[in-house]
């Protein structure tokens, strides 16, 4: 336990080494100059709660497990987005000056805790896993070598490191819109190998709706990834060489012109474009004309994704063919068609500097 005074309580004595610590909020702040004790195997966190403890009672930071698994001290330290609870001090020289600042890519709320809200909305609009439909869970079956194929996806802690470093969105706010990131281009990839999710179109909607064609594969996700997952080599570029296959292969293009679903009468009615967001389904499945019609004539970053509607079934309450072909399905979204980003901070079950007391 750390005595009063800030040094260490065991082990060899520390030393003192400078920091440059960004102080401030949205409307603006600096970078503060601090002499601090740093121990034996300390990480950059330890010294931050020594700040905390002693000259900076205010400083807002967020961590939770210490531990490398909550992903919640994200910070850049020294302009390298990290961890700070995995980030040693024996990293840096004793005379180097370690300077700590907030994630660069999200709004700031106060000193090292960032908005970021853009996740969360990004996750929201990720169509969620759709398994078949006469498989109860616990019926699900499936081979562990396609359990392996997307294990590694699964280990994402959702620090946002990559997201926060992708340059697509680092400084270019306008394309946020546009852009999920390459935290949910792994979601996707990892939904498009799972054999029991019935949605076909997981990289087709990456394409048209996630912007994977904006990511020209420089992989500084994947340099940041605390957990080490290959985000460009295992997920990105498969996605993107499987769309060019789909779109550019003759025999597959082909294909798809063979089974497209044909317009029904019905299909030819105007779209009104106030009431894009009226149509609900629970049973999956984008089955818009308009979007069909997008996609066939390429991709248009800023168009608005509609949302799910229920198949079309015909007299006989049977799937038509091009049910089984179609390429632009989406699932409900997991977080619920009517929750806006950011949550209002009342609402929240931890301490917000918004809520009222
Ligand atoms: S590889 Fe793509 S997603 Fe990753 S940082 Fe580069 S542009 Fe962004
Ligand atoms: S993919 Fe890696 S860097 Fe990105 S949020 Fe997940 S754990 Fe963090
Ligand atoms: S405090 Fe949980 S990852 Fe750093």
């Amino acid at each position: 336990m750390d005595k009063p005074n800030g040094t260490g309580g065991t082990g060899k004595a520390g030393t003192t080494r400078s920091f440059k610590v960004w102080r401030g909020d949205e409307s603006g702040g600096e970078l503060t100059d601090y002499q601090i004790q740093v121990n034996e195997g300390e990480v950059v966190l330890d010294v931050i709660h020594r700040l905390q403890a002693t000259e900076a009672p205010d400083l807002a930071c967020r961590w939770n497990c210490k531990a490398g698994k909550c992903g919640s001290c994200s910070m850049e330290i020294n302009g390298m987005p990290r961890l700070g609870c995995m980030t040693r001090m024996s990293t840096f020289e004793e005379t180097e000056t370690v300077t700590i600042t907030p994630l660069r890519t999200f709004p700031i709320i106060r000193d090292l805790v960032t908005d970021v809200s853009f996740n969360y909305e990004k996750a929201r609009e990720t169509p969620a896993f759709a398994p078949p439909a006469d498989l109860a869970p616990g019926e699900y079956r499936m081979q562990q070598v396609d359990v392996e194929r997307s294990q590694e996806f699964r280990k994402c802690i959702e620090c946002f490191l990559c997201q926060n470093t992708c340059h697509v969105v680092r400084d270019h706010e306008e394309n946020k819109e546009a852009f999920a990131g390459p935290r949910y281009f792994i979601r996707a990839a990892e939904l498009d190998m799972h054999p029991l999710d019935t949605k076909s179109d997981r990289k087709e909607y990456a394409q048209a709706s996630q912007g994977l064609g904006f990511c020209n594969i420089t992989k500084c996700c994947s340099e940041v990834c605390p957990e080490h997952i290959k985000i460009t080599d295992n997920a990105i570029i498969p996605m993107k060489e499987r769309v060019v296959d789909r779109r550019y292969d003759p025999l597959v293009w082909l294909g798809s012109k063979i089974f497209r679903r044909g317009q029904s009468e019905g299909d030819q009615t105007p779209r009104d474009p106030d009431n894009l967001g009226e149509v609900h389904s629970v049973g999956g499945g984008s089955h818009d004309s308009e979007s069909e019609a997008d996609a066939e004539r390429g991709v248009h970053w800023n168009r608005q994704v509609p949302h799910p509607t229920a198949p079309s079934t015909d007299s006989r309450g049977r799937l038509p063919i091009s049910e089984f072909t179609f390429d632009r399905a989406a699932a409900p979204s997991p977080f619920g068609d009517d929750v806006t980003f950011p949550l209002p901070a009342d609402g929240l079950n931890y301490s917000h500097p918004e809520q009222k007391d």
